[in-house]
């Protein structure tokens, strides 16, 4: 299926999947200002050119090694094309239905609007929030049905390859365990959300045991939809903390954990650093992505403190200055590496 035509097509849908993004960011924050002028406060920063040009040529590399990477057969080709278009087509016009409720949440200043029925002891402090504004912060399944479709309109369609960087690094991390069986390798997907890492992973690792970890039970059950349609063994999703998880020292070959440290106070990014190490077996390695941040993204500068002004991410401003290389380290782990992609900075670390 690497063919010209497939190529075409995923730079097609791409393509597609930028413009709708950027239209739907135009035409909302439009109306917002019209509708909901308390809202559009504080403005956001104007982007330079050169920061939008620097945008656009990481934008083009990002699809070149994701389209080179599939052809190399790390994983199908037809993951570039994986996502239920039926069910996210459906859902949009409930995006646009819950903006004025953001909106007001936006105005008023109120992030801690969360569904009346959860127990607020089962959550740590920081957790009990609207993330960006968003209906029943993580809590509810309304909101699980929302949150791919909304980060997916937010990075303009390249979510998905985004999260994709950590499938070259993992598959070379488990070269380590070469010798046993793949079925009884075990991957951990921390903070899994509504599973979309999972799919990935299974599209590039068809055998391994794959295990995800999530505090929203509302987040699991929708990863429990679409990750239960794969062939293959069902993963495991398993309802937790990451800064204490349930799993045994040294029980997993790999741990991957895509976009939570920006949503973590800086003491829960190093204790969820100091459990990964604990659950991971000598020799197994850890692939972390999150945003840039400013010691490697400087161009991107403008772009993150948009971010975080149209946003509520609170912990955001303090995670890109953070020092990842220091807590890895700190937590014990050896050879560490980074690259960005975009927005999003990978690094590979392993456990000595
Ligand atoms: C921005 S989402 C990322 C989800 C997913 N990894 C993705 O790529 O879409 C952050 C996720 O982290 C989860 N989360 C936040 N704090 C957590 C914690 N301390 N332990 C476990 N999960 C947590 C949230 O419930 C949410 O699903």
């Amino acid at each position: 299926m690497a063919d010209p035509v497939t190529r075409l097509a995923y730079q097609t849908l791409q393509q597609g999947k930028s413009l709708v993004g950027l239209a739907h960011k135009e035409v909302s924050t439009k109306l917002m200002e019209l509708l909901a002028p308390a809202g559009a406060v504080p403005k956001t920063v104007p982007v330079p050119p050169q920061t939008l040009a620097a945008l656009q040529a990481s934008h083009g590399r990002l699809l070149e090694v994701d389209w080179r990477e599939s052809v190399e057969g790390l994983y199908p080709p037809s993951l570039l094309f994986d996502a239920p278009w039926l069910e996210w087509a459906s859902r949009y016009p409930l995006v646009w239905l819950d903006m004025p409720s953001t909106w007001s949440r936006r105005s008023e200043r109120r992030v801690d609007d969360l569904p009346a029925e959860i127990n607020r002891d089962d959550y740590p402090a920081y957790y009990l929030q609207n993330f960006h504004h968003q209906t029943d912060g993580y809590l509810s399944d309304y909101s699980a049905s929302l949150y791919d479709l909304q980060v997916e309109i937010l990075f303009n369609g390249t979510a998905d390859p985004m999260r994709r960087r950590v499938l070259k690094p993992l598959v070379q991390g488990l070269r380590a365990f070469a010798d046993r069986p793949a079925s009884q390798l075990r991957i951990l997907d921390v903070a899994t959300g509504t599973g979309r890492t999972l799919r990935q992973i299974r599209g590039a690792l068809p055998e391994p045991r794959l295990i995800g970890l999530d505090l929203s039970p509302a987040y699991l059950r929708q990863a429990n939809r679409w990750l239960s349609q794969l062939p293959n063994e069902l993963p495991q999703l398993v309802q937790g903390n990451a800064e204490a998880m349930p799993f045994a020292r040294g029980s997993m070959q790999a741990v991957s954990c895509v976009f939570l440290f920006h949503e973590l106070p800086g003491e829960a990014r190093q204790n969820v650093l100091n459990e990964c190490f604990r659950v991971l077996e000598s020799g197994g390695v850890l692939v972390l992505a999150d945003s840039v941040q400013m010691a490697d993204s400087p161009q991107f500068q403008a772009a993150m403190d948009n971010f975080r002004r149209v946003f509520h991410e609170p912990y955001y401003r303090d995670y890109i200055g953070d020092d990842i290389d220091a807590r890895l380290q700190a937590a014990g782990f050896g050879a560490i590496r980074a690259e960005s992609h975009l927005m999003t900075r990978v690094w590979t670390a392993t456990k000595p």
